[in-house]
């Protein structure tokens, strides 16, 4: 019987609620001391004088590092997106924004070095700096896209002008951080010329390759492991401030050095969403057919490294559409560099697009959910390749099943309970499926067992467990005869928890050291799966899913309240229901979130963020999260072993789409702007009565 397919509840669950797991701050360790960053606090400028003399004798301090005495760097070291001055650390007195890293204060004790670091005199030669984001900045250029690049198939504007009607809007989704459980932490120690790390991130095969090119070493000389993960949403991707500041220190003071960040160092030194401005044109006959999509972003990055915030993937997937136009264009401001973070680029851009046919439909008077099936394509509507499976009309169909679709009354604002204003929304989603080369081991063990080794990272997602499965059908046997190992650099070259596609990645070379284990028999295999994914024919490959909400807005006080949300998805053959359910449930509270409560602020004036911790920065609560409901419709990855597409961040994307849907047919109020805050949802705020559409009367 496959053990893929079975809820099974996670293997280290127990360790976990038991207290036993461990995370890279908890690891005991002999002869550690502890590191706190000092963070810049101007937005551009240079340091122009740390006076370490003032702490040294404060009690337990073993020393302050700084741009003066900290280990040379490699210049050279590239990150994910090539060439990253946000690696090199205390390597110049140069500040590029609020919050970069400018000393190190180790101590024997995180007390003694927290006192330590809050004592620091640090002055700084300030200089006029630019963190204001608008879409029309003289510094845009077009964002570097080695995805989701510029598109522009067939003619647009003939297109839009001979459409029945055009919907031509503008949308904003601000600045957003990861807020991971966890905060970031490393443990770092040389021994014997090799630099070892126990560190919180997304994927340690990666994270050590940067740390083997920041200090020019081979790569068999770092060893980063990753046990336990509370939390990444993209956060902890790349090599972070917090580990390269805990191995430089480990090389100089000779001793294993622990650096964690505090919740607001986090905020402001570890990457975030950067803000986006998108401005859409979707033109369609009468009969709702759409005739042109135009789409561009525009997103804020920093001049330390390329980002791409890769807003127009979905347009370029979801409908068909002769006319195709996607663009977009990055406003480098002196600011934290922005990473990836819970569906990058997805996320704000299906806000965009979900929102933008959601007016189309009320415009045209069609049900929104017939619009989109009515734009159904039948092969990928850029590229004119075959769809791998395509089962977004079984989720919208299914999902409005469930969710008592049928019979809603187009029309906005024409439910209420007592003075709450009722509405409901939906959105289509879909998000790009495909794996990345990785390594995998079996040793068959005297006993029984087989030891499957993959460098793989478990978030707390449930990959142990997924994984687990995975080889028990890999290798024919129960899942009681498996004995995973991941979380190892050592383990082999391995992609990490990201891009949806950790699973995917993962699932592969084991499957296929399963395979050929089966006709061994014995001893050790090893695969690394670089050649199998070069054989997988051009497809267009994606997940897909439908979200439905249903909210409540109270229209003296502006408060949007989520009452019901209900997700439809085809991810491929569904591992693990229980963990998935759980993971999908998980983007959509993070979707909520995104749509009632997130985001970040910068002062204008010193453009330093001012709501850097949870009393400022807003998340979704339990209180806010309603009964939600996620299920799988049957869906199969033809080119992936075990038909898996991904489900790390489908959950997440659509979700606030569907909200604002459900804000707009509650009130009749478009709100294009991320947040949903009271003060925009609030009726006879400024502005109201322009924003106001549809046929109902105001409360
Ligand atoms: Mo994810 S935002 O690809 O870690």
């Amino acid at each position: 019987m496959s053990a893929i397919g079975v809820a099974r509840p996670r293997v280290e669950g127990p360790d976990k609620v038991t207290g036993v797991a461990r995370y890279a701050a908890d690891v005991p360790m002999d002869d550690l001391a502890f590191g706190v960053a000092v963070l810049a606090t101007v937005s551009r400028g240079r340091v122009r004088d740390i006076d370490a003399s003032a702490v040294l004798d404060m009690p337990g301090v073993v020393g302050v590092l700084d741009h003066r005495n900290a280990p040379r760097l490699n210049p050279e070291a590239l990150g994910f997106f090539g060439p990253d001055r946000q690696l090199q650390l205390l390597q110049d007195d140069v500040v590029p924004f609020s919050g970069r890293p400018v000393a190190l204060v180790v101590a024997e004790t995180l007390e003694q070095a927290q006192a330590a670091a809050a004592a620091l005199p640090v002055t700084y030669q300030a200089e006029p700096h630019d963190t204001g984001f608008t879409a029309e900045h003289p510094a845009r250029r077009p964002a570097v896209t080695f995805f989701d690049g510029p598109v522009d198939i067939g003619d647009v504007e003939a297109e839009l002008a001979a459409s029945a009607v055009v919907v031509e809007e503008r949308y904003r989704t601000p600045e957003e951080h990861h807020s991971a459980m966890e905060p970031h932490a490393a443990t770092a120690w040389w021994e014997d010329g090799r630099l070892e790390a126990i560190d919180s991130n997304q994927g340690p095969f990666i994270v050590a390759g940067v740390l083997s090119a920041l200090f020019s070493m081979p790569l068999d000389r770092v060893r980063v492991r990753t046990e336990h993960i509370g939390g990444g949403f993209g956060s902890k991707g790349p090599c972070g401030p917090h580990l390269i500041l805990a191995a430089i220190a480990a090389q100089r003071f000779g001793r294993p050095i622990r650096v964690t960040l505090s919740r607001t160092q986090v905020f402001l030194s570890t990457g975030m969403r950067p803000a986006t401005d998108q401005q859409i044109r979707i033109g369609a006959d009468a009969d709702g057919r759409l005739r042109a999509i135009w789409h561009h972003a525009a997103f804020e990055i920093s001049p330390l490294a390329e980002f791409i915030e890769g807003c127009t993937e979905l347009t370029k997937t979801l409908y068909a559409a002769p006319a195709i136009r996607t663009s977009l264009s990055a406003v480098p401001l002196d600011i934290l560099p922005p990473c990836s973070m819970r569906g990058p680029g997805t996320a704000p851009g299906s806000f965009a697009l979900e929102c933008a046919m959601d007016e189309l439909a009320e415009r045209l008077h069609i049900d929104p959910l017939e619009l989109r099936l009515r734009n159904e394509p039948a092969v990928g509507p850029v590229s004119g390749l075959p769809f791998s499976s395509r089962n977004l009309v079984a989720c919208l169909q299914e999902g409005a099943r469930r969710f008592g679709w049928a019979g809603r009354d187009h029309q906005p604002r024409q439910q209420r309970e007592g003075r709450l204003l009722i509405g409901t929304g939906l959105a289509a989603t879909s998000f790009s499926a495909g794996a990345f080369a990785s390594t995998a081991s079996i040793t068959a063990e005297p006993d029984g067992a087989y030891t499957v080794a993959v460098g793989a990272a478990d978030l707390g997602t449930g990959a142990r467990t997924a994984l687990t499965a995975i080889a028990a059908d890999a290798l024919e046997v129960s899942t009681e005869r498996i004995r995973l190992r991941i979380s190892d650099s050592a383990l082999g070259p391995a992609w990490g928890a990201g891009g949806s596609r950790g699973t995917t990645s993962w699932a592969w070379a084991i499957s296929e050291a399963g395979a050929r284990m089966r006709e061994q028999g014995a001893g050790t295999v090893t695969v690394d799966t670089t050649e199998l994914l070069g054989d997988l024919p051009s497809m267009e490959r994606h997940a897909f899913s439908a979200v439905f909400a249903e909210v409540s807005v109270e229209p003296a006080t502006g408060e949007v309240r989520v009452r019901r949300l209900l997700g439809m998805y085809a991810i491929g053959r569904v591992v693990n229901p229980l963990t998935a359910r759980s993971q999908v449930i998980g983007g959509m509270i993070g979707g909520l979130s995104m749509a009632l409560h997130e985001e970040g602020f910068r002062d204008r004036v010193t453009g330093r963020h001012v709501n850097a911790d949870f009393a400022g920065y807003h998340i979704a609560t339990h209180a806010d999260v309603p009964d939600i409901e996620a299920d799988f419709v049957p869906d199969h990855e033809p080119g992936i072993p075990m038909g898996i597409k991904g489900a790390g961040e489908i959950g997440n994307v659509g979700t606030a789409a569907a909200i604002a849907n459900a804000v707009w047919h509650a009130t009749g109020v478009r709100q294009r702007s991320l947040p949903l805050r009271l003060d925009r949802v609030l009726e006879e705020s400024p502005g109201w009565a322009e924003r106001r559409t549809g046929d109902g009367t105001p409360g």
